[in-house]
């Protein structure tokens, strides 16, 4: 049996995922996972260089290393809990830390961190990494990538399926049960980011949980029409976003036009800003849904689904549980079969989301230092 590692690190900056998977067939089986936790610190310097600032490159090379020890760190703590030694890994697709997300510039690119060296180095495993520019070099926006990951597991000739995966942004999958027709996927605006910093700048707690300070305020509709004039809602995909668009700043924006609002009832304006940006991008692009399937942190906020189920009475709302894919693990498996992908030779983009000019296969491949197959065609000397 071989098996594959994701590591995801999204934009909320809550932890590190590690799945531990292994593939047989069409199928793709979660055999362990862990959530190590990123300390504060770490946190605040990641958040810090998001934002322009004080000799950033210093700081950049700094996290880079820390973030890799990091990765390294849940790679080995998963081996131990699953009792493998690393020769059973056949490589670690590790997603990296956002730092930037230029899609839509004169000079697109994206900039995710966490050496895959030291990860490679550390663990004795071959890592891929860095999936995201390749499809940009091909006019690509680089992301989504996990949708073709959905497509592989979630399609189902019986239904039309929505897949929402609520992060700290919020992106939406479209696989209709015709599996000719192109997946459309896109984000869909914030997630959990904007949820996460004002109650973190509120509250000083990490999030909201369950939504439940949320639940007791009142949303602003003057604020979420305010909101909800920013262009990239309107923009047709492909599209993608980041922290670098929805931050609090883009919130103080609007909210200076609207001097006095209660903080609980902000909280509540902006779950019902997610619920809408979802729901508006299933009516508008998956009008004949049967099924949205919710995946990611998000999908805990007992709340912002109850919101979400009211702006979509048509729909079956589930979690990718009652698709049998655990809902929190999804990205990180996600990036476990993109290294696959990769490792096989195979292609992990779909034009059709990203808009690149065609298929690609993605990452760089940082080989364990054992493990490098020689090529077949290679002369011996
Ligand atoms: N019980 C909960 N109630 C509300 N929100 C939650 C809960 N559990 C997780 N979340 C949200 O999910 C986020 C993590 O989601 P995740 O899918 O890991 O996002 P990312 O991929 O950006 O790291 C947390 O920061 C938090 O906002
Ligand atoms: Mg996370």
């Amino acid at each position: 049996m071989r098996y594959y590692i994701g590591l995801m690190s999204g934009t909320s900056l809550d932890a590190v995922d590690a799945a531990l998977v292994c593939f047989n067939d069409k199928r793709c089986e979660l055999q362990q996972h862990l959530a190590l936790p990123i300390a504060d610190d770490l946190r605040q310097q990641a958040l810090s260089l998001l934002n322009p600032g004080n000799n950033e490159l210093a700081r950049l090379c700094r996290l880079d290393v820390q973030l890799g020890r990091l990765f390294a760190q849940a790679v080995q703590a998963l081996l131990m809990q699953a009792d493998l030694d690393s020769s059973m890994i056949s490589a670690i697709g590790s997603h990296g830390q956002t730092l930037r997300h230029y899609p839509d510039s004169d000079f697109p690119t994206s900039l995710q961190i966490g050496d895959p060296n030291i990860i490679a180095e550390q663990t004795g495993i071959t890592t891929v990494a860095d999936f995201r520019r390749r499809d940009m070099a091909a006019g690509g926006q680089g992301a989504p990538l996990v949708p073709a990951f959905h497509q592989a597991m979630l399609q189902d000739n019986r239904y039309n399926r929505a897949i929402v995966n609520i992060g700290g942004i919020a992106n939406i999958t479209v696989l209709a049960n015709d599996p000719d027709k192109p997946v459309i996927g896109f984000d869909t605006g914030p997630g959990n980011a904007l949820l996460d910093s004002w109650t973190q700048q509120q509250l000083q707690q990490t999030h909201d949980k369950g939504g439940k300070w949320a639940a007791r305020g009142i949303c602003h509709a003057a604020l979420l029409d305010n909101l909800l004039k920013d262009p990239y809602f309107r923009q047709t995909p492909p599209k993608s976003t980041g922290r670098e668009t929805f931050n609090l700043r883009w919130l103080e924006k609007s909210l200076q036009h609207f001097p006095g609002l209660h903080a609980q009832d902000i909280q509540a304006t902006l779950v019902e800003l997610t619920a809408i940006t979802i729901a508006q991008a299933i009516l508008e692009y998956s009008p004949d849904t049967d099924q949205v399937l919710i995946c990611g942190g998000g999908s805990h906020n007992t709340f912002l689904m109850q919101r979400l189920a009211l702006h979509l009475p048509e729909q079956t709302i589930q979690s990718t549980h009652s698709a049998g894919i655990d809902p929190d693990w999804v990205e990180a498996m996600a990036f476990a079969w993109l290294a696959k992908q990769t490792m096989d030779g195979q292609t992990g983009n779909l034009a059709s989301v990203t808009g690149a000019q065609h298929p690609l296969i993605l990452g760089g491949i940082y080989p364990a230092t054992t493990q490098l197959e020689p090529h077949p065609h290679a002369t011996h000397v």
